[in-house]
């Protein structure tokens, strides 16, 4: 399998604070690969490190063959990378339509009303709300919205912080649906979350992530009955 992106060394500080800590990940096209960690861990620097924010300190971020590490973070979105951020993130005062709409910055509209057709398809809960202001919807619902807003334009990596936040565990288990939907149309998915178990079940392949290090690595199914894991994330049981 093709290598689509891959950390080397990287290192990240925060002024005296180093988040990260010579880590060394790869994610490989078409599969479904996660980063657990508890809160505070460094996954959100890692995502955001890809688009620059933070810079990253020492190492390299090379995203197909390409030494992204240095550019800006238009530059990485409207080259195929796309995060559905920590919090969702999205314009609260906007439609759903709207909202999908500032999906389409990095690429353009060209493929607007296809894709967001599509979206409909994959989201029949953000159809009915198509009018609707984002502020109004669930929490789940908006997080449905961030999503979909990262898929419009068109990436070939999809990244995801932390989806299953503030949810309750019935919609928890809806949003992993939709995840396993995504990847199943051939995207290349990198999941970062605090919830171990469903997204271990979800992953080919996972990284645990200690204070700013990577601790573990393996399967998902490898991690899911490690010890270490389990003690850890999963409660012990
Ligand atoms: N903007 C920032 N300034 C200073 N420290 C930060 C900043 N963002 C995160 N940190 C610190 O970096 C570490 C990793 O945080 P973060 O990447 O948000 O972890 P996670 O997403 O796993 O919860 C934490 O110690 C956090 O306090
Ligand atoms: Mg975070």
């Amino acid at each position: 399998m093709t290598t689509l992106l891959e950390f080397k060394d990287v290192d990240v500080h925060y002024g005296p604070i180093q988040a990260l800590k010579k880590v060394s990940l790869d994610v490989k096209e078409g599969e479904i690969a996660t980063m657990i960690g508890s809160n505070g861990a460094g996954k959100s620097t890692l995502l955001m490190s890809i688009f620059g924010q933070p810079r990253i300190s020492s190492g390299q971020i090379i995203y197909r063959g390409e030494d992204i590490s240095q550019k800006s973070a238009h530059y990485v979105a409207s080259n195929g990378l796309a995060q559905s951020p920590e919090g969702r993130r999205i314009f609260p005062g906007m439609s759903v339509e709207e909202n999908l709409l500032m999906g389409t910055i990095p690429i353009g509209m060209e493929h607007c009303d296809e894709d967001m057709q599509r979206m409909f398809e994959l989201f029949p809960r953000l159809k009915e709300r198509r009018n609707q202001r984002a502020s109004t919807m669930s929490g789940g619902e908006q997080q449905m919205l961030a999503i979909a807003r990262a898929l419009m334009s068109r990436p070939k990596l999809l990244l995801l912080d932390e989806p299953s936040l503030g949810l309750a565990p019935i919609i928890v288990k809806q949003i992993f649906k939709i995840l396993e939907d995504v990847a199943s149309t051939g995207m290349t998915i990198f999941l970062v979350e605090q919830n171990a178990n469903h997204a271990l079940k979800l992953a080919d392949r996972g990284y645990v992530m200690v204070n700013g290090e990577i601790r573990l690595t393996g399967t998902g199914e490898e991690l899911l009955v490690n010890p270490e894991v389990r003690e850890a994330y999963l409660g012990g049981h």
